[in-house]
């Protein structure tokens, strides 16, 4: 998919298709110059298909002989609610519409009053590269597709060409993540996660590191091999950095749980526990690769990114962990593992550890942690948790320029009390109530306190089943654009 940013007129460029975004309130105003250049009497044809110009609203007009000859119009509701997300939106629903219509080139003409124009071309790039995004990888006939070749982003000048390149960039990172999520246990795991790194590192000139499960162990991550010993296929640590050229002013980790299947454990998921989804528990691996191969096109000046996974999947086996053992972490402290489910914690644990000494300037990770994060904030919105006031904002201000959702929560200290053991020095689960937040907690111990921190519980909104927005339904790639955004942002 090509797009071309445009100021011209309609009758100086070669579309086949135009498709426009319509406020509720002006939509016969905004309509009007079209109709005169296409000399249509488009309000009247409008009109009578009762057209309202509400959210979701979207009509499609044939227009034999004209050029363009397809003519699709979306509501766009109200101007005062029509931001980032609100144009990405109206974008994918518009080329969405365009797929199957025998149309080639799509000029696409959104209101774009009051945002930045760099802002614009990310919504619209995103906004229709990722709604057209289909997953086929899967099916022994795949379904032909006809979509347009083109897409004229109208309103935006030419000298945008970089910010276009900027965002296929994100969007193919996006893609990457999506790709490594839905694919299923038996086809992504540990050793073709290892393999996935080794082709981005060898595709931009990225270091990687990789350790092995004899590595781990020396390095005494025993958090992370206590999952991984019931595993089939053999851990592997990932470790890849994004060196910028020149001098750097910021180091920054960003860290994915790498959970190619999570069964449980001996505390085996039950019915109605998703456990045949749970080949999504590497989906912060997947958005930490994800940016990755977006960062590594970008190569943000003076930004130096590391980006690190504890691979391994969570089964039942003879050799898997039992219930109520004790393990040692690599920074020396005792956990009692009080269920074998909450697993990812374990293997962040000596990612934190890892991380930290690196001593870099922030560090962050992504994880599909607790079930109570999706009761809490549901399957659009990621939980934050930062002690960190500033790196909170700035990630929150990265998501709102992303047009994902982060909503702040709190590490309410009280609530370690959850996490006493009797008998090592904490337990891995507290009580039910708050679930998400002794997780946060848990993570926290493992982090050098001088380091500013944030966790991003991604449970609800790495995955969409039946798709939504931008998104269409399975996995989302949730995570990629906001680190991208935030470590550009640096
Ligand atoms: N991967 C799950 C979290 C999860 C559950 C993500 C449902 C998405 C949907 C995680 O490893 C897990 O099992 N967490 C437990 C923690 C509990 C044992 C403290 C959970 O949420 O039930
Ligand atoms: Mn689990
Ligand atoms: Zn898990």
């Amino acid at each position: 998919m090509e797009f071309r940013c445009s100021t011209a007129s309609l009758a100086e460029l070669p579309c086949d298709g135009l498709a426009l975004g319509l406020f509720s309130s002006t939509w016969q105003e905004q309509l009007r110059p079209w109709a005169e250049q296409l000399g249509q009497p488009l309000l009247e044809l409008l009109e009578k298909r009762q057209f309202k110009g509400k959210p979701g609203e979207l009509v499609s007009l044939q227009l034999p002989g004209l050029q363009p000859s397809l003519l699709l119009l979306a509501g766009l509701g109200e101007p005062e609610n029509f931001d980032g997300v609100a144009l990405r939106l109206g974008a994918a629903q518009l080329a969405k519409a365009s797929s199957g219509q025998g149309c080639s080139q799509l000029a696409l003409a959104l209101p774009l009053e009051g945002f930045a124009p760099a802002s614009a071309a990310a919504a619209l790039v995103q906004g229709v590269r990722l709604a057209l995004f289909q997953d086929q990888r899967f099916r022994s006939e795949p379904e032909p597709r006809q979509l347009p070749s083109s897409t004229w982003l109208l309103g935006l000048s030419e000298e945008l060409g970089a910010e276009v390149l900027r965002n296929q960039a994100i969007c193919a990172g996006v893609e990457l993540a999506r790709e490594l999520v839905a694919a299923p246990p038996n086809v992504v795991n540990s050793l073709s996660l290892e393999a996935t790194a080794r082709t981005l590192a060898k595709d931009y000139q990225l270091e990687l590191s990789v350790l092995d499960e004899e590595d781990c162990r020396q390095r005494g991550m025993g958090a992370f091999l206590a999952v991984a010993q019931g595993a089939s296929v053999p851990p592997r640590f990932l470790h890849l950095v994004i060196r910028p050229e020149g001098p750097i002013r910021r180091r920054l980790v960003l860290i994915g749980k790498g959970l190619t299947f999570d069964s449980g454990g001996y505390n085996l998921k039950v019915g109605g526990s998703q456990i045949e989804l749970m080949k999504f528990d590497m989906g912060g691996c997947g958005a930490v690769l994800g940016a990755a191969r977006s960062l590594a096109e970008l190569k943000p000046a003076g930004v130096e990114i590391h980006v690190i996974s504890a691979t391994t999947e969570n089964m039942v086996s003879a050799e898997a962990i039992h219930p109520g053992s004790i393990v040692t972490a690599s920074n020396g402290k005792t956990i009692e593992i009080n269920n074998t489910d909450a697993e990812g914690r374990l293997t962040l644990a000596d990612a934190l550890v890892y991380a930290s000494a690196l001593k870099p300037d922030a560090i962050v990770d992504l994880a599909t942690l607790t079930g109570a994060c999706v009761v809490a904030l549901g399957d659009e919105i990621a939980g934050l948790w930062s002690p960190n006031d500033a790196l909170a904002d700035q990630l929150k201000d990265a998501a709102r320029q992303a047009g994902e959702s982060l909503w702040r929560m709190p590490l309410q200290a009280s609530y370690k009390e959850g996490l006493k053991s009797h008998f090592a020095d904490m337990k891995n689960t507290g009580p039910r109530p708050g679930g998400s937040i002794t997780g946060a907690l848990f993570l926290q111990e493992f982090v050098d306190a001088a380091i500013p921190w944030a966790h991003l519980d991604i449970a609800g909104p790495v995955w969409s089943e039946k798709g939504r927005g931008i998104d269409p339904a399975g996995a989302t790639g949730f995570g990629v654009r906001t680190l991208v955004e935030w470590c550009c942002q640096a």
